[in-house]
């Protein structure tokens, strides 16, 4: 990838707004009127093996600048109810086998490793009382270094867990500053030689780029320390300024924001470096070792995306446990309320706890199947679509290959009579080249709106 990037006819592509399509159709466009026995019928006929994902909402302290659905618990009780009501949410599920067999449990968050070795217990044992993790399935966790301990990810590994993912964020003694985070960096690696001494792989590091206070010197400083930790996998993420949906993150506004250029050019060292350290670029904000998972899947075209992001694991029907978990089955998503008071209320009076979701056509489904296969895999055969969907893609699909004509010409994207491939160049903009094929994006009336953060 070149600095080719920072010419100025992309710069307007680059500062639109676009769905980051983890899914498709993406949460904006789904209704509140979802119906309860839709998500019940949905449970009973789920396929195994299936995943899981369980949410926890909980982390010490707030960082100025997430975007995730968490809570800072005023108090450790709020562990325990937390538990207690996802211990009603699991063994209410009509699931159709008892256990379910299960290829991954993901816990994320919020911070999971906010609870104590004790209630990690008891949410491990909770969720193997229902599921059943095949040989060989992911157990992973998400964890804050700063307040993870190295009792906690003995017992993590202990329990099962068979991957840690770290937010980091920036090692900047200034910007951690400015983004409310405390983090000492020995931690770090003392969590990922502990958990690599307990035989865990496929360890991950999140870091951010645009940040406050973060600017080239900086962020080349971060690449350093990251390089030199070598987890086997990292996530790039831009810093996502979404104050409608995030108010607290006006904080970050007195520093003033980080400008396209300066995120383009910070995107851009960080894959030349990593690249140049023997990273493999997945997808178009993961990197990884050659010998992970992840990149050998990558490679070999089996990389997949959900909720949870870029998976090695086949696609398969996804539950969502807990406040604002996301559920994907074959024909529809289902989201619990984000609001924890709500949540709980609704589950300690037995009601139902779903917010909104979405029932998939068949237009949805192969829109899903081709936009995955553009994140995942930067390219469409359209023999294989055809196979898939029994569609004619350059007939079907012509109105949308029409939107991709100005990329098309800037070199973003190739389009022949086989299929598309998005260039070295095009990587970083596959969420604008993918946004050319959501309908519910180009419906009339609908705009893209400040809804969703820029593309890099
Ligand atoms: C649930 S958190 C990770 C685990 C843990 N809570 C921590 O912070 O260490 C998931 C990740 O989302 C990313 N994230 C949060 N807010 C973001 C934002 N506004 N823009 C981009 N990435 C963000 C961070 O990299 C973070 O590590
Ligand atoms: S980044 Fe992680 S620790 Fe910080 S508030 Fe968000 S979820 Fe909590």
């Amino acid at each position: 990838m070149t600095n080719e990037l920072l010419s100025p006819e992309l710069l307007p592509l680059i500062e639109a707004r676009t769905p980051r399509y983890t899914s498709y159709p993406t949460a904006p466009v789904w209704s509140a009127d979802v119906r309860t026995e839709d998500f019940d019928r949905c449970i009973e006929q789920v396929q195994a093996p299936a995943a899981v994902y369980v949410h926890l909402p909980f982390c010490a302290e707030q960082c100025s600048f997430c975007a995730c659905n968490q809570v800072v618990a005023g108090r450790r009780q709020a562990g325990e109810r937390y538990i207690a009501a996802l211990e009603t949410q699991i063994r209410g599920l009509a699931l159709p086998q008892d256990p379910l067999p299960v290829q991954r449990i993901h816990l994320g968050g919020g911070t999971p490793t906010w609870h104590t070795v004790d209630e990690l217990g008891r949410i491990f044992a909770l969720l193997r009382e229902r599921f059943e993790l095949l040989p060989g399935a992911d157990f992973d966790v998400e964890a804050d270094p700063e307040i993870t301990t190295d009792e906690q990810v003995d017992a993590l590994a202990s329990l099962g867990a068979t991957r840690i993912s770290m937010g980091v964020q920036s090692f900047d003694a200034g910007v951690l500053e400015a983004v409310g985070r405390p983090q000492r960096a020995e931690r770090i690696g003392a969590i990922l030689s502990r958990a690599r001494s307990h035989g865990m792989r496929g360890l991950n590091i999140d870091l951010m780029y645009g940040l406050p206070r973060q600017g080239p010197e900086v962020f080349s400083r971060d690449l350093d320390q990251v390089i030199e930790l070598r987890p086997d996998r990292l996530a790039i993420f831009g810093y996502a300024h979404v104050p409608w949906l995030k108010p607290h993150q006006k904080r970050l506004e007195a520093f003033g924001l980080t400008d396209t250029q300066t995120r383009l050019t910070l995107f851009l060292m960080a894959h030349q470096r990593l690249m140049a350290a023997g990273y493999w670029a997945i997808g178009f904000d993961h990197f990884a070792l050659p010998g992970d998972e992840m990149a050998v899947a990558a490679r070999e075209g089996r990389l997949h995306r959900n909720f949870m992001g870029y998976t090695t694991r086949p696609d398969v029907e996804l539950i969502g446990l807990g406040t604002s978990a996301i559920s994907e089955f074959q024909t529809g998503y289902f989201q619990q309320t984000a609001n924890l008071a709500h949540w709980w209320k609704a589950i300690e009076q037995g009601k139902p706890t779903l917010e909104k979701g979405i029932l998939l056509s068949a237009d949805d489904r192969m829109r899903q199947d081709l936009i995955r296969s553009l994140m995942c895999n930067l390219r469409l055969d359209w023999q294989a679509l055809a196979t898939r969907w029994g569609i004619d893609p350059l007939v079907d699909l012509a109105v949308d290959l029409e939107r991709l004509r100005p990329m098309q010409e800037q070199g973003l994207v190739e389009i022949d009579q086989a299929g598309l491939r998005v260039t070295t160049g095009g990587r970083l903009l596959v969420r604008n080249i993918a946004s050319a094929f959501d309908a519910w994006l180009h419906r009339p009336g609908v705009e893209a709106g400040p809804r969703f953060s820029v593309a890099v």
